[in-house]
């Protein structure tokens, strides 16, 4: 990844620094904040900002609105950032337009202004260059911070920072990206790679990334019942993607060659159907009967993880162990919270169901790193370039 120049390398004081954040933050049908991670996370940022006197302009997206919808308005981020900041934090109706241009040139230093969801206007998404325009010329420094959204090529994202110069990375992007490079490009060694959720199709080319750069990975989670079933075994009434089946062997092949130690879960909680009131058992691996399903990875496959991490010097965390959403089924993926929480290793976790588990798994403040990205962070396990990210300004050769 190239290097790219941070809000500590550009002069900031007096001017209007026009925040790119991603405060795209799970709400409820009040409109309540669930969980405000997002908007903590860049607090960092706002508050070297408010420090330095410089005029502060945020802008985000909020959900996928189709047009201008108030369920989707950031109104409750300024009240909820107001109170985290501990300074009144002004709100505009609009992110382009004249009254916003006012609003932005009526900043005095040490202000903060946040802009209406960006994706109320379709040349957000579409990567529009008039709008990109518009709200490049609201800032007089450009800072990203959205990591959430660094793969999006969005106007605010991609274009405002080829518009508007300095274009540089603010704290959240910054930590972000050094963390996943001391993971993954640079790691201590052991390193230990989970991974879990549904699909092996939407996490294929997580794996063959990771096969070339962990010694050790585990699969857990539905993924796993497509690997046994193409072994030859059993899996009731387990999901399994057929059409992935010989992928499935492909990999394993490829484990062996790179020498990589592949685990899968050896025993499973198995259940009649996805309910807290369904009756469970516990089987080995090759035995799950039909009428039933694995929904949790068991208590020895729990045990066999605690071996594997042992010696790990990093690990890196994404995707459920099975349905934690239940409580039945929420042991596996709650025990590898704790114990990657509990390990001495370098964590990083990402991926939008992982940082669910783990804030309910309530180890959130002990894992060194989780993500704020989703599908950004899933960019970059897959080994995919952030587009946002390399648009920004290169730092000089010392
Ligand atoms: C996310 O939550 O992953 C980011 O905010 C991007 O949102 P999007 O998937 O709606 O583009």
């Amino acid at each position: 990844m190239p290097s790219k120049k941070s809000l500590r390398d550009v002069k900031v004081t007096g001017k209007r620094v026009l925040v790119r954040v991603d405060f795209n933050v799970p709400m409820d049908d009040q409109g309540n904040i669930e969980d405000d991670t997002r908007i903590r996370a860049s607090l960092p940022t706002i508050e070297y900002l408010l420090d330095a006197k410089a005029k502060v302009i945020l802008m985000s997206h909020l959900g996928r609105p189709k047009g201008r919808d108030p369920k989707y308005s950031l109104q409750p981020v300024a009240k909820r950032l107001s109170r985290l900041v501990g300074t009144e934090v002004r709100f505009a109706p609009d992110c382009v337009g004249e009254e916003v241009k006012n609003l932005a040139l009526s900043l005095k230093e040490g202000e903060i202004l946040l802009l209406e969801n960006l994706r109320f206007h379709e040349g957000e998404t579409k990567g529009d260059e008039s709008f990109a325009r518009d709200l490049a010329s609201l800032g007089e420094v450009c800072v990203i911070d959205a990591f959430g959204t660094c793969h999006r090529k969005h106007a605010s994202m991609y274009l405002v920072p080829q518009f508007l110069k300095p274009a540089v990375m603010g704290f959240l992007l910054e930590k972000e990206v050094t963390y996943f490079e001391k993971a993954m490009v640079n790691p201590q060694r052991p390193v230990v790679a989970l991974l879990g959720g549904a699909k092996v199709s939407s996490k294929l080319g997580i794996i063959k990334n990771l096969l070339k750069r962990v010694d050790k990975i585990f699969i857990g989670g539905a993924m796993a019942f497509t690997f046994i079933r193409a072994m030859g075994y059993p899996v009731g009434d387990s999901p399994v993607e057929e059409d992935l089946m010989p992928t499935a062997l492909d990999i394993l092949e490829i484990a062996k060659k790179l020498e990589v130690k592949f685990y899968l879960p050896v025993d499973f909680v198995v259940g009649r159907e996805v309910s807290d009131s369904t009756p469970t058992r516990v089987v080995p691996w090759q035995e799950i009967p039909e009428g039933w399903r694995g929904m949790d990875i068991g208590p020895v496959s729990v045990e066999l993880l605690r071996e594997i991490l042992s010696d790990a010097q990093t690990i890196i965390w994404n995707g459920p162990m099975g349905v934690f959403e239940l409580d039945r089924f929420k042991n596996g993926t709650f025990s590898v919270a704790k114990m990657i929480a509990e390990s001495p290793a370098l964590t990083i976790a990402g991926g939008g169901d992982t940082d669910h588990a783990i804030h309910r798994a309530g180890v959130y403040s002990a894992i060194d790193f989780v993500s704020t990205g989703g599908g950004a962070f899933l960019q970059l396990l897959e080994g995919n370039h952030l587009p946002c990210l390399e648009v920004l300004d290169e730092k000089e050769e010392a």
